[in-house]
Formats: structure tokens, sequence, C-alpha cells
């Protein structure tokens, strides 16, 4: 598999690279309002995106901003409860989904209070799919990091959800990656209905996987490598 085209931007520091994909957000927030009535933006977990959804969440009074037809779902979660630290959900809302005026129902979590991993994968399959029509991408824009053994979400290196070509989004049962807890991440169909798809990286480990994945050839070790966007793939690198 040939890699992606995609655009690469280097900034100085995590908060210039930050800055730039909230403007890209506001953007295409924006445009997605006048193309479709609403913008479905895709969050990412770990620790890197604080500063993004700190930026994000100083917009609230920006008018130019559709906050009440914005729906929000995530790339991957930890089975864990929605109040525990770390939670991708936690994160999310403590930074940002608690200091903007979102429509509670535009705000699409994994619902990791059913009994299993594997329970809320299927559900949140479907809770996905429901959104799907041929009229306009599922997604308009998913942020993403990535992991300094080349996964994404929580699409980690070996494992068989890698090669799920039907779910969009599935269940690693076992505990896996840091913390070691079962996830539910999108799979790569779920990732390739996106029509824009940003990483947002930091530090040399990561920027030097990037640099691996820009030339070409990786995807048999690196998953981020196999992620392909509908219309845009960029990574935001400090
Ligand atoms: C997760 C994330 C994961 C994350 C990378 C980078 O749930 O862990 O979705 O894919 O983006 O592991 O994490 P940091 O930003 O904390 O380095």
């Amino acid at each position: 598999m040939k890699p992606a085209e995609a655009e690469f931007y280097f900034f100085a520091s995590l908060e210039e690279a930050s800055r730039a994909l909230c403007r890209e957000i506001i953007r295409e927030a924006r445009q997605a309002m006048s193309a479709y009535g609403d913008f479905r933006l895709v969050l990412a977990g770990g620790s890197t995106p604080v500063p993004l959804y700190e930026m994000l969440a100083a917009e609230s009074d920006n008018p130019g901003i559709p906050w009440k037809s914005i729906h929000l779902f995530w790339g991957d979660e930890r089975f864990l409860p929605q109040d525990h630290p770390e939670s991708n959900y936690y994160l999310a809302a403590e930074t940002f989904l608690n200091k903007v005026p979102l429509a509670a129902e535009n705000i699409h979590p994994v619902p990791v209070w059913l009994a299993t991993a594997h329970e809320a994968a299927s559900q949140y399959d479907q809770i996905l799919g429901q959104f799907e029509n041929r009229k306009r991408p599922l997604f308009d824009l998913t942020v993403l990091g990535l992991g300094e053994d080349g996964h994404t979400a929580s699409l980690f290196p070996g494992y068989p959800v890698l090669e799920d070509k039907l779910s969009l989004a599935a269940a690693l049962e076992e505990p896996a990656g840091s913390p070691p807890v079962p996830r539910i991440t999108m799979t790569l169909k779920g990732l390739a209905r996106s029509s824009r798809i940003c990483f947002l990286i930091a530090g040399k480990k990561k920027r030097e996987i990037m640099e691996k994945i820009r030339t070409g050839g990786r995807e048999d070790i690196y998953p981020a490598a196999r992620v392909r966007a509908m219309d845009w793939l960029e990574w935001f690198a400090a």
C-alpha cells in the first residue's frame, strides 16, 4: 500500500501546532455547517490534544462557531468509567466539553457503562452506522494521536483489530496500551470515513516515526501508516 498522500506541517512547539489545528477545526466547522448543516468532529485521546482542547474551549463565545450543531465522537476509548482520570471522555470533558455550549444530544461517547468492552464496541459501531449516509462524509475532521510504537487510536501493532474490514468500531477485550485496560477503537475502516484526518504529535521519537511513515513502506510496522482519509491527511508536528 503506497503511503497516503499526506501534508506535513512542522511547528516550534505543541502550542503552535495546536493553535494551527484549532484554526483549521474552526474553519472546517464553518464549511461543514454551510454544506451539511452540522459539523462532525472526532476527538483523540491521550495527553497531546490537551492544549488544543483548551484552545477550543477558549472559543466558547465565538459567534462564528456553530456549537449547537457540532457532533463529537471519539476515535478510541479506554474501557473505564467516564469519571476516571484516564478516560478519554473525562479528559475532553474537563478541558473542553464542559466549557462550551454544545448540545448534550450531539455528544456521542463510547458507551463504557455497558457490561463489557465488546458490548460497548458493538453499540458504538451501531451509533456510528446511524450517521452514515451517501450525501456527506461520516466525519468531517478526525484528530488522531500517535504512540511511540506507531499506534493510533487503539490500533496497536499486531492486533487483529487492524484487519477488521467490516466494523466502524471494535473492541480490544484484553488489556492493551497504557493504561493497560480493554479498549474500544474506531477501525481503519471507521477512520477512513473521515473527510479530513489530522495527526497531532509532539516529541522527537514521534517525529522520527512520522518521518519513517512519510518515506513509505511502514504499513506492516506502524498502524498509523495505514490510516487513510477520504480527502485530506495531515500531520501537525511539533
Ligand atoms: C489513547 C489514544 C492514543 C494516543 C496515543 C498518544 O487512548 O491512548 O487515543 O492513540 O493518542 O497513545 O498518546 P499521548 O498523546 O498521551 O502521547
